[in-house]
């Protein structure tokens, strides 16, 4: 049978216990204090210890304990660039603009932080398979993970509905591919049976080692802004998990001391895969209004969130709020990140596209600071970028008459003759316009 991650009583997922945690007064990690913390893991910086290379696993205080770490599978994680966005800061009406470019992990998305932790422990236990359904990128990120540390795995994904680059990586890393004529939420129910049946171990983000994983993007953020939180972080909000696992960090961050103030964390979703703004829209929060989802960022295209109560809970929390966003503007934002220099996938680009709402609503002040949180790597839906380049992305479909704000960030290609004066020609035009 596979390891049943619910309580049995309440149905509730297992949270993960550390040695040494104490949450009195005089927070302490393992016995050390925001200081120590701090100073140790810088030092990891510069040591050659496979473990203190990985951006995740520097900060292993805060991870569930894997003992002598002999069972680490690590691809070295986490590590991923902060950049400024100049350009993205003028567009959305903003001075201090930052991405934390998440989509620089091995495999190309975020969840690699996460992985590298939960398939660490599917391995301690003694797992031969793992498995997940995904919209793609937690396929590709396990099946790397699983194939580094000697075991196989299972991926669910809904046929047509992932892009062709990341089913590819999980072919390349091994995996037992299996497309199902369902969409994402479909994929989570048949796995859902399928692990109380076989001895396959679950890592689906309700996995609480992954969410534990996740959480060390946030440290990692803060020590690139020098231990003091910027006042909002904006999330793309699928299944749910990441905004809660940089909730939770933070959290934790301000209970052991190493921040003194919560940067307000926002939700951003699709307009068609839209239930945790429908929720708090609707119920205010408190039941979830699922909805069959529909959206071009098909790495968020998820209808019924596992996450969604967590989620819930880490906004109240933090102060945030959540918002949605169309596909047009999605594409014209992810053009217009493309045109900082910095590529990303289009489930990440909802953040900018959501920043330019909340700063009209005012809910985001034009002197403070945002980052956002980019997901996913621009090849990881090359399709979709060039597609939208050459003009052709909303063809045929009922955004085609709003596609029209996007014409001034598509560069298409261009077919010339082969010769000095054709290219020469293109350069003078572009010059003029
Ligand atoms: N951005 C990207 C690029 C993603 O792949 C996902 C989720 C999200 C954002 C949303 O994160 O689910 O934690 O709220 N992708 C999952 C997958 C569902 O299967 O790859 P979330």
């Amino acid at each position: 049978m596979g390891r049943d991650l619910r309580c049995p009583k309440c149905g509730d997922l297992f949270e993960v216990v550390y040695p040494g945690w104490k949450t009195s007064a005089g927070m302490r990690v393992a016995g050390l204090d925001a200081v120590t913390l701090k100073a140790l893991w810088s030092e990891r910086r510069t040591s050659r210890a496979t473990l203190d290379q990985s951006g995740v696993w520097r900060f292993r205080e805060i991870l569930p304990d894997l003992g002598d770490g002999h069972h680490a599978i690590t691809l070295f994680e986490g590590n991923t660039p902060l950049h400024t966005l100049p350009l993205c800061a003028r567009v959305a009406g903003v001075w201090n603009l930052f991405a934390k470019h998440q989509g620089m992990n091995p495999t190309g998305s975020f969840k690699d932080t996460g992985m590298t932790v939960a398939a660490s422990f599917a391995r301690r236990d003694g797992f031969r398979w793992v498995a997940c359904a995904s919209t793609g990128n937690t396929s590709a990120s396990m099946a790397a993970y699983a194939a580094r540390g000697g075991m196989h795995s299972l991926v669910l994904i809904p046929e047509g509905k992932v892009s062709w680059s990341k089913l590819a990586q999980a072919l390349d890393y091994g995996a037992l591919t299996c497309q199902l004529r369902t969409d994402f939420d479909g994929c989570m129910r048949v796995l859902n049976e399928v692990v109380q049946r076989m001895p396959v171990y679950l890592l689906n983000s309700v996995n609480p080692y992954r969410l534990e994983g996740q959480k060390t993007a946030a440290i990692e953020l803060l020590e690139q802004f020098g231990w003091r939180a910027p006042d909002h972080i904006l999330v793309p909000g699928g299944n749910m998990g990441n905004s809660s696992a940089l909730g939770k960090a933070f959290l934790e961050m301000k209970e052991i001391g190493l921040i003194s103030a919560l940067p307000k964390i926002s939700i951003i979703q699709a307009e068609g895969a839209n239930p945790l703004v429908r929720t708090l829209r609707e119920t205010g929060g408190k039941e979830l209004v699922a909805v069959e989802a529909h959206t071009m960022a098909t790495a968020i295209r998820i209808g019924h969130p596992a996450s969604w109560k967590k989620a819930v809970r880490m906004l109240a929390a933090t102060g945030g709020t959540t918002e949605q966003v169309s596909d047009v503007e999605i594409a014209l934002a992810k053009a217009e990140i493309g045109a900082d220099g910095i590529g990303c996938e289009p489930a990440s680009a909802v953040t900018l596209a959501g920043l330019k709402k909340l700063v009209k609503q005012g809910f985001v002040k034009e002197n403070e600071t945002v980052v956002l949180v980019l997901t996913g790597h621009l090849l990881k839906d090359p399709e979709f970028t060039l597609r939208f380049h050459r003009g052709d992305l909303f063809a045929g479909t009922e955004l085609e008459g709003e596609a029209g704000k996007t014409k001034g960030r598509q560069r298409g290609p261009i077919v010339l003759d082969a010769s000095a004066d054709a290219v020469v020609k293109a350069l003078e035009q572009a010059e003029k316009a």
